[in-house]
Parts: structure tokens; sequence; C-alpha cells
């Protein structure tokens, strides 16, 4: 059965993929797309990584995106309600012809408005005629960010026409009072506004070739000048934060010294929630190194398609966030955890790179695309990661072992992960996940999970990781193959030849699970402690920084926190349930927004005063409830 999802917002969506100012770390929800425009959207993602993952492309058309409200692919769905073909667009996708994919694809979605438009004028009543003249606008979404960047003019006048084609469709009143007909004359030029624009520009015979897949109008894209579209991200992305959120320990915290008087920690705690720090399209899209290390844990819903293979996971070396540095291996990574990572050098999973800070720049240039960091920037950033503390768990004691406090089926394992096995070449799980060491050995080894990349290759070694705060980071190994610490057991036991009963890897989970384990592994949300009072706590934190900065006349970096923290205020104080409070948060952004301007301009008193000021409010607002 088909489900037709009827509550589509789009008004909302074709503003707000115009980018303006500075993009917050605060992702806004998107509107579901109609299979056939998500499908569109995919091709086009997929289209522009190098190499194309065609298995994927042919996917986004057979089967639904993930998180739709369909139950069906935009093949079939278009079977039961278009008499579209599918056909030539499949065709290109078997023959990898990216150029007529591109078309086909694009014309599809063209045809398809066209129709929709057919039937509304058609209709004769009021009801189908809307619906129609809805659906048709849903499509069009799939265009509307190349026309906005490209065409601006036509963007609004094709905005115009929607609006009077819906108003002029007619109104079946309520209770049968207040119907009014249709205006057919007027739906008939409203209507061909937005078709002959289309077939100017989407359903064209033949397409000029394009470098990067856009939906930049054809006419714009044959006028030689080149324009650029806001990146987005295809449907069936999730960037939005690991709900339960995991709790931060910071070492600092825990000891009574509160962040404010640790500015350069503070500064790096802010430049770990940076877009800013990125280039485009990671800085664009919004995302920061907290997207993906949430709280310094792992965000385990994070999925790109085509760089992830599965929820928390991601390609960090592919073609989307830095064509240069594209290995043009499809290799997605599960996201590590950078809990106690102090202690868990050398750094990335086959610890490639002895130095946090050489690794934490790779991130920076090489991986997304930004500038080259200030020391300054590197310091604070490693300042602030260097804080991150592995999850207290009162069942283990300083040494690693467990206290008696620990399930009996735990205590049995921990002594089989202490006993030598002839499988493991004589060692025991403990020769390398050392307990009194953090369950780690900073030494890479080769135990057979990585597959050999060529014939006589021995780069399969990765850093031995640790087991603290495993039993929340599911899935396991570097690829997220095995889904759960039962299933790391039976692979150890299966690879290995450990010969272990079901009651020992049953015992043995048991201690991994408890080793795992953490008092309090989620941040606790209730009616004090809100989702805004911590990211509002969170953000004044990082502007308390510029106690330090303004003084120095360090314009580059009162910059950085102001285009930062204006940007996630605001889009925070969406968040609010407090209603009435909400306009305060608003204008404190722009306090802070005015620092910047005034910065920008060298008068460095007015930035003074507009800090001045912005500590008064913010603790005003502090201290009103919300
Ligand atoms: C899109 C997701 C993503 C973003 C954004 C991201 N990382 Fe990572 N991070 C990963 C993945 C995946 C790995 C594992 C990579 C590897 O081993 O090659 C990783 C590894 C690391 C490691 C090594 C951990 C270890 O123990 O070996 C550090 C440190 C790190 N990231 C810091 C950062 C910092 C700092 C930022 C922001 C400047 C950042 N990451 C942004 C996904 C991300
Ligand atoms: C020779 C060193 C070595 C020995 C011995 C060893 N491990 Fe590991 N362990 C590793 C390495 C390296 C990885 C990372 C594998 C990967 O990511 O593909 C790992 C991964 C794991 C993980 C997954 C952690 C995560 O977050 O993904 C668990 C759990 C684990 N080992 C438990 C055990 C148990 C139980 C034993 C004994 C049966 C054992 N290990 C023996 C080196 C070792």
């Amino acid at each position: 059965m088909l489900r037709r999802f009827l509550g589509l917002v789009t008004a909302l969506v074709l503003g707000s993929l115009v980018l303006t100012g500075p993009v917050s770390a605060t992702p806004a929800k998107e509107a579901p797309w109609l299979p056939e425009a998500a499908a569109y959207r995919l091709t086009l993602f997929l289209g522009n990584l190098e190499p194309i993952p065609w298995g994927e492309v042919m996917r986004a058309w057979s089967q639904p995106y993930r998180g739709s409200d369909f139950s069906v692919g935009a093949v079939d769905w278009l079977k039961a309600e278009s008499a579209v073909e599918t056909a030539p667009l499949l065709d290109a996708i078997a023959r990898k012809q990216r150029q007529m994919v591109f078309a086909e694809a694009t014309r599809l979605i063209g045809l398809r408005i066209g129709e929709l438009l057919d039937t509304a004028l058609a209709a004769n009543d009021t009801a189908a005629a809307q619906q129609a003249i809805r659906t048709a606008r849903e499509l069009f979404r799939a265009f509307a960010d190349g026309i906005a960047a490209a065409d601006p003019d036509a963007s609004r006048r094709i905005g115009i026409a929607w609006l009077e084609l819906a108003s002029s469709s007619g109104s079946s009143g309520f209770l049968g009072v207040g119907a009014a007909p249709a205006d057919k004359a007027s739906m008939t030029a409203a209507r061909e506004i937005i078709s002959g624009y289309l077939a100017e520009n989407y359903v064209v015979d033949s397409f000029a070739s394009r470098d990067k897949l856009t939906t930049v109008p054809e006419t714009a894209a044959r006028s030689g000048r080149a324009f650029e579209v806001p990146p987005s991200l295809p449907p069936g992305s999730d960037i939005f934060d690991q709900n339960p959120l995991p709790r931060l320990v910071l070492n600092f915290e825990e000891r009574g010294i509160d962040e404010t008087d640790l500015p350069l920690v503070a500064y790096g705690d802010m430049l770990f929630d940076s877009t800013q720090i990125f280039g485009s399209p990671a800085r664009d899209l919004g995302i920061t190194c907290s997207t993906c290390h949430n709280r310094s844990d792992v965000n385990q819903r994070l999925f790109i398609p085509g760089a992830s293979h599965q929820p928390g996971s991601i390609d960090v070396d592919g073609a989307f966030f830095n064509p240069i540095f594209n290995d043009r291996r499809d290799d997605p990574i599960d996201i590590p955890s950078l809990r106690g990572l102090r202690f868990t050098g050398p750094y990335g999973r086959d610890g490639r790179l002895a130095s946090l800070r050489d690794f934490t720049r790779n991130v920076i240039v090489n991986e997304f695309g930004g500038d080259e960091p200030t020391p300054f920037m590197l310091d604070a950033l490693i300042a602030y990661m260097l804080e991150f503390d592995f999850l207290p768990n009162s069942m283990l004691m300083a040494d690693g072992r467990l206290t008696e406090a620990a399930p009996k089926a735990a205590l049995r394992g921990e002594a089989i992960f202490n006993r030598p096995f002839e499988g493991l070449g004589n060692r025991s799980c403990a020769s390398c996940h050392l307990p009194d060491a953090n369950f780690l050995d900073r030494q890479a080894h080769d135990i057979g999970s990585v597959a050999q990349s060529y014939k006589g290759s021995r780069a399969g070694a990765l850093d031995t990781p640790t087991l603290l705060g495993t039993a929340y980071t599911a899935p396991y190994f570097h690829d997220g193959s095995l889904p759960t610490l039962a299933a790391v057991v039976n692979w150890f036991d299966k690879t290995n030849k450990l010969g272990l009963t079901d009651a020992d890897r049953a015992d043995l989970t048991a201690y991994l699970e408890t080793v795992g384990a953490a008092d309090k592994p989620f941040e606790a949300f209730d009616a004090e402690n809100t989702v805004f009072r911590l990211a509002f706590s969170e953000l004044t934190t990082f502007a308390s920084t510029l106690e330090t900065l303004l003084p120095r006349r360090d314009a580059k970096h009162v910059l950085l926190l102001t285009d930062t923290v204006a940007a996630d205020l605001a889009a925070d104080a969406s968040t609010m349930s407090n209603l009435a409070t909400r306009p305060k948060v608003y204008a404190l952004a722009n306090r802070l927004s005015e620092v910047g301007a005034a910065v920008r301009e060298k008068n460095w008193s007015a930035a003074e005063k507009s800090w001045a000021t912005f500590k008064t409010e913010a603790a005003a607002i502090n201290e009103g409830a919300y």
C-alpha cells in the first residue's frame, strides 16, 4: 500500500535555502521530500562524488530514502501515480552515464510537475486541483535552490505564480458556505509562467555538460557564468545530535574549576562547536567537530548518504568534504569516542599521527577544507580536548579490576579476559587491553579485522581501542561491523579459536558490558536543566573569552568567536520553551554581532561597550526563569 504524507511544508524550505551570514551549528529540521524529488536530490549529490557510487544511485530510485514517510521508492511511486516514463533514466544509471543520468532525471522531475499542473487545470473539483498544485509545488522544491542562486528574479516571479495558481483554484468553502469557483483564466496564466520556465530550463532536449551536477537552470548554465548553489545535504541525511545526548565529563569541571576561568579551554570549546573553522561545504552545512563527536563521545545517528555506510560512520577523506583530500577509497569509518583523549594517542584508528596537534590540523585543513588554523586556535582546541575524561564507572577500581559489587557473571568473565589463549599467541585479552592503562596499550596490532587492501599488504594494523564507555558506542570495530559486545566476543572466539563455551562467552560479554558501563552515561534533561539552558550556559561561557581577547585587540579571534556564537545563540533561542524570553536571547545574539561589527571597523571602545551590555543582559536572562 502506498502511504501518502500530507503535512508537507514547502514555503519554509524555499526561503531557508538562501544563506545569509554565518551558519549556526544547530541544524534545522527539514521538511520531508516526495519520493521522486528525494531520489533526484540524492542523484545529484551522489553524482558529484568521485568515484560515483552507482549502486546507491540506483537504490535512490528503487527504495524509499532513509527516514522517508513513504513505504515505496520513487520508481514504484511513479508507476502508481504518473505516466512519466522511468525507463530512460534507469537505463542511463545502468550504463553509468553521468551526464545522461542528470539529463533524464532532471527532465523526469520537470515532466512530472507539468503532469500535475495538467491534472490541476483539468480537475473539476477544487480539492483535487489544490492537491495536485500542492504536490507539483513540492516537486518544484527540487529545483528551487538552483533558481534562487542563479536567477533570483525568476525565483520571485515563479513564487508568485504558485500563490496565484493556488488562490485562483477556487475554494470549497466551509460546510458549503463561501465556496468559490476556480478562475481558469488566472490558473492558466500562472501555470504558463511555471511551465514556460520549466520548458526552457529543465525539460530541455539536450543539457550543457556540467562539471558539478546542480539545480542551476539550463539558461544560466549556458550563460557561462558560474553560480554557487548553497551546499545542501541530500534527503536521508542526519546530522542531529544523538538522543539521549552523551554526558560530557571534563577534568577541570570535576575538580570544581569554572570554565570561564580557563579562557584558552573555553575558546577551544567554542572552536569545537564552530562551523567557521571549516571550509565549504562543511561550514555551510553547519558541521562542527561536535556534530560527529557529540559531547566528546560519538554521534551514533550521524548519516550522510554516499559518505556513511551506516549511522555513526563517515568517510572523512572522501570527495564530499574536500575533493583535494579524496583518497578515492570508499572507506567510511565508525566515529571514535574522544573520551580520555590524552591517554589514547597515537591518533587515528590506525594510530597514524602521534601528535594530537598534527591530527587536529589535518582534520581542519585536509578533511574539512578549512583555512590554516592559527597556533592559538590549535592550542585552544587541544587544551579543551585534553580535558575530556572517561565516564566514571563505580564498578571499576583505579587499577582497572572489577569491584566486589560487580555482577557475578562479570567477575567470572574477568578471569577469562585475563587468561592466556593459544589462539591469541599465548596472550590474553588483557595483554592488549591493559586494565591498569585504561584498557589499551597504545600499540597498533593486526588482529585480522581489516580486509587486505591489496595482495601482500601489511597495513591492517589498528590501535588497540579502550573498552571504557563502550557500552554506549555500538557498533564496534573501526568499520562498525559488529553490532554488539556479544558479537565482538563471538568474533574473537571464532577468529582466534579460543574454544569458549556458551557460558564463557556470556561471562566475557558480561565483563565487557560492566567495564564499558558508566554511572551516568547521558545528559539528564528536566524542567530545570533544559536543552536551552545547557546551550545558553555553553554559549555565554564561549563569549566569556572576549574578556581576554578584547584587551589584547585580537581582531581575528574575536571575529571567529562572535560569528560562531551569535549565530548559535539565535538558533538556540528557537529551541526555547519560554517564548517570552526568546526576544531577549535574539537581542543578546545581536549584541554579540555588534561586538563583531565594531571590531571589523576597528572601533574597540564600541566593541567593549557592546560586550559590557552583553554581560548585563546575559546575567538578567540567566536569573530569569526559562
Ligand atoms: C564528519 C564527522 C567528523 C567531524 C566533523 C570531525 N571528526 Fe574527528 N573523527 C571522525 C572519524 C570518522 C574519525 C576516525 C578517523 C580515522 O581514524 O581515520 C575521527 C577521529 C578523530 C580523532 C582521533 C581519535 C583517536 O583516538 O584516534 C580526533 C582527535 C578527532 N577526530 C578530533 C576532531 C576534531 C578536533 C574535529 C573538529 C576540528 C573533528 N574531529 C571533526 C569524524 C569526524
Ligand atoms: C593483539 C591485541 C589484542 C588482543 C589480544 C585483543 N584485542 Fe580487542 N582489539 C584490538 C584491536 C586492535 C581492536 C580494534 C579492531 C578494529 O577496530 O577493527 C580491538 C577491538 C576490540 C573491541 C571493540 C572496541 C570498539 O570500541 O570497537 C572489543 C570489545 C575488544 N577488542 C575486546 C577484546 C576481547 C574480549 C579480547 C580477548 C578475547 C580482545 N579484545 C583481545 C586488539 C586486541
